[in-house]
């Protein structure tokens, strides 16, 4: 018997401020009708200002907390690419914002596909006897990273968190059977598309350079067509991987639990592996692109709608900036705590 990681809590926050797509129509050269045909983007969230993504983490990881029936945690796992400031990490203010300060807490930065290595990360520290249980969470406040001069961006992301609970447990063989077992995992990367998602200054590159930043370089940039073929068959791929890993054929799946990054990904992606468009999670519509937050935000909505029973078996799949991927599976627990 090795041991394994368990899912024990689940839970998400949205920031208050609601931008329906008409309110972004109003000041740029676009439509509600092409964000929500080319996005199914109707809305999104985003922070009221002074409200930082640590502010969004913390409610997020407190939700989770309660709903494992915990007070506390042995470390945190923060995924986010809009950290409070660039150096320290945002965990750590997390952490102490929870009342965890003196627990290991760290970031992890895959942009959207953030959660799902850090939850591989959080599923290393339980494996190894590290901790016995870890709050693993995607935060994100992209709102602040928008230019506000490009349509194509602005319309697409909206701020949000979700955090799920992990705790040890024993697991034979694969690890992947069984009350709430999160993994294995397929992860990758392609640092030659670095450019097709980024913000190009602010780091060690731009600094270097000797010159200022470019006008808008200060803001996230997408080569959107590119990224979207790229992240249908990198997240096929890797979704297959996971699946022959575990020994399960796509008709066992009972939710696909994608990033939220476009309907027509979701669609594509599902059309791919052969899964029935009923057995995708989408709540685009509603929060819009929330990176790193996306899937814990959207397992999270579905479970508080009631669409889970104990033992569906969840495939979880993202892609985002880096170029990164990654994909895992998830039996649902039965959780006691909702
Ligand atoms: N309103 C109106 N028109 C627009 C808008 C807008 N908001 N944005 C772009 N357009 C126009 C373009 O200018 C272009 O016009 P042209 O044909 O006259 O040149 C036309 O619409 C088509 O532009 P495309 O960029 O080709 O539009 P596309 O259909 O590809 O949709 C989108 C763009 C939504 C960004 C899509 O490409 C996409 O979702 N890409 C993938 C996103 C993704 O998966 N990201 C990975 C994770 S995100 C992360 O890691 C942070």
């Amino acid at each position: 018997m090795t041991r394994s990681a368990r899912l024990a809590g689940i839970g998400s926050f949205l920031p208050s401020c609601l931008v329906p797509n008409a309110q972004l129509a109003a000041r740029m050269d676009t439509s509600d009708e092409w964000i929500r045909t080319r996005t199914g983007i109707r809305q999104r969230y985003f922070a009221e200002p002074g409200t930082t993504t640590s502010d969004l983490a913390a409610e997020a990881g407190a939700r989770a907390m309660k709903s494992a029936g915990l007070a506390e945690v042995d470390a945190v796992v923060l995924a986010t690419t809009t950290p409070d400031r660039p150096c320290p990490a945002t965990a750590p203010v997390v952490a102490a914002k929870l009342g965890l300060a003196g627990r290991p807490a760290f970031d992890v930065q895959a942009v959207c596909t953030g959660f799902v290595y850090a939850l591989a990360t959080a599923c290393g520290l339980l494996a190894m006897g590290c901790v016995d249980t870890v709050l693993v969470i995607g935060a994100e406040t992209f709102s602040t990273i928008l230019n506000p001069a490009d349509r194509a961006t602005s319309v697409i992301f909206g701020d949000g968190a979700g955090a799920m609970v992990l705790r040890s447990g024993q697991a034979a063989g694969n690890g992947a059977v069984g009350n709430g077992a999160v993994g294995p995992f397929d992860l990758g990367s392609d640092g030659t598309g670095q450019d097709l998602i980024t913000v190009r200054a602010g780091g060690a590159e731009q600094r270097r350079s000797g010159s200022a930043p470019a006008p808008g370089d200060e803001y996230f940039s997408m080569a959107g067509r590119e990224v979207f073929r790229q992240a249908v068959e990198h997240m096929a791929q890797s979704a297959r991987a996971v699946l022959g890993q575990v020994g399960w054929q796509a008709g066992d799946i009972d939710w696909l639990a994608c990033h939220q990054a476009n309907l027509r990904i979701l669609v594509r992606l599902a059309d791919v592996l052969g899964i029935p468009e009923a057995r995708v999670l989408a709540n685009i519509a509603e929060v819009g692109n929330t990176s790193a937050a996306s899937i814990p935000l959207a397992i999270d909505q579905a479970y508080r709608a009631g669409r889970f029973k104990a033992g569906d078996r969840l495939l979880l799949s993202a892609f985002g900036g880096g170029l990164t991927w990654g994909s895992t599976v998830l039996t649902w627990p039965d959780l006691t705590h909702p």
